[in-house]
């Protein structure tokens, strides 16, 4: 069996033109889904993501405004900055790019948020709300996952999804949004982890198996049972001296290997990748729409 390619790119696509209509019904009610991105220092890949969400913000009508601090800004500066953003009524959703110079606490900077204008999803508010199945925002990578799922065909209802990777922004967040029960959710869901003895033992009862654990090839072949979807959340830089910036990027599972045995599977990059900018709109509309009274769909 060699494995249909769940492509990103394309369902992000699919959703900013769903966007784009959104955003022309909340702007004929007076209100221009605005997202703030708050971006401190110079790093590289973090300059890429602002970058990305910029372009992703003006493709769909939206206004977007990144705000510059230099490397040694202070956490009080940062703080001042989300003060602001919070209190100007223009401004629907604030994004703080991490990670944060180490001088900066970063879930101080986070909890400062509005939950109403926390697009990220991560506010304790937000991450409660989600838990108790009345989430205001989805986190936008596990969101995108769903997505995935849901447009390729794989509904993840009454399926047993197996997530490698606990995380806060990633594992955690999709296990509470996949057990719910609603409609592109309802799954039975187990989370592994690095306390978890055999992990193949797991893997191999998976329906629809998700690796987010930022360990290239941490899932190989033998893991994996013919016919499971296979969402791969990872992202790592391989030293690679035939490519132009000297590395290349791969998933946490054996690509190559396990596409042969895999019903669906998600490329590195262009699958989860594209997901987590447009999702991040999606919710910065969400929160124009509640300001514009426009129900948002679910
Ligand atoms: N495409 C995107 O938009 C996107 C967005 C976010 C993250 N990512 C990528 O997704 C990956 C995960 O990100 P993250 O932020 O969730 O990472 P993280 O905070 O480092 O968490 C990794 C999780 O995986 C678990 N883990 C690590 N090695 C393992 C192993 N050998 N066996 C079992 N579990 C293991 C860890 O377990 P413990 O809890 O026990 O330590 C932890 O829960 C990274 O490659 C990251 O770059 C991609």
């Amino acid at each position: 069996m060699t494995a249909k390619l769940i492509s990103g790119a394309e369902v992000a696509a699919e959703i900013r033109e769903e966007l784009k209509t959104r955003v022309k019904n909340v702007v004929a009610k007076g209100v221009k889904p605005f997202l703030a991105v708050v971006l401190v220092g110079e790093d590289p890949a973090s300059m890429s993501y602002v970058t990305s969400k910029a372009k992703g913000a003006a493709e769909v009508g939206m206004h977007e405004e990144t705000i510059r601090l230099p490397a040694a800004a202070s956490e009080a500066e940062v703080l001042q900055v989300v003060d602001r953003l919070n209190k100007d009524k223009n401004v629907h959703g604030i994004l703080v790019q991490l990670p944060l110079p180490k001088q900066i606490d970063e879930k101080k900077i986070l909890d400062r948020i509005l939950p109403e204008k926390d697009v990220d999803g991560f506010h304790p508010i937000n991450v409660g709300k989600l838990l108790i199945g009345e989430p205001d925002f989805l986190p936008c990578t596990p969101h995108g996952v769903q997505q995935l799922l849901v447009r390729s065909g794989n509904n993840p209802e009454g399926k047993h999804v197996v997530i490698c990777g606990r995380s806060n922004i990633v594992g955690k967040p999709l296990a509470a949004i996949l057990l719910q029960k609603k409609r592109g959710a309802n799954a039975t869901v187990t989370i592994c982890h690095t306390g978890t003895k055999d992990i193949a033992k797991y893997t191999l009862q998976a329906d629809i198996l998700v690796a987010a654990m930022g360990v290239p090839k941490a899932i190989t072949a033998d893991m994996v049972r013919p016919g499971t979807v296979v969402i791969d959340v990872g992202v790592n830089r391989i030293v690679d001296p035939s490519k132009e910036k000297g590395f290349r990027l791969v998933g946490d599972v054996d690509y190559d290997a396990i596409k042969e045995k895999a019903s669906f599977i998600t490329p590195v990059p262009g699958g989860v990748g594209p997901m987590t900018v447009t999702m991040l709109l999606v919710n910065t509309v969400r929160a124009a729409e509640r300001k514009a009274g426009i129900q948002s769909p679910e």
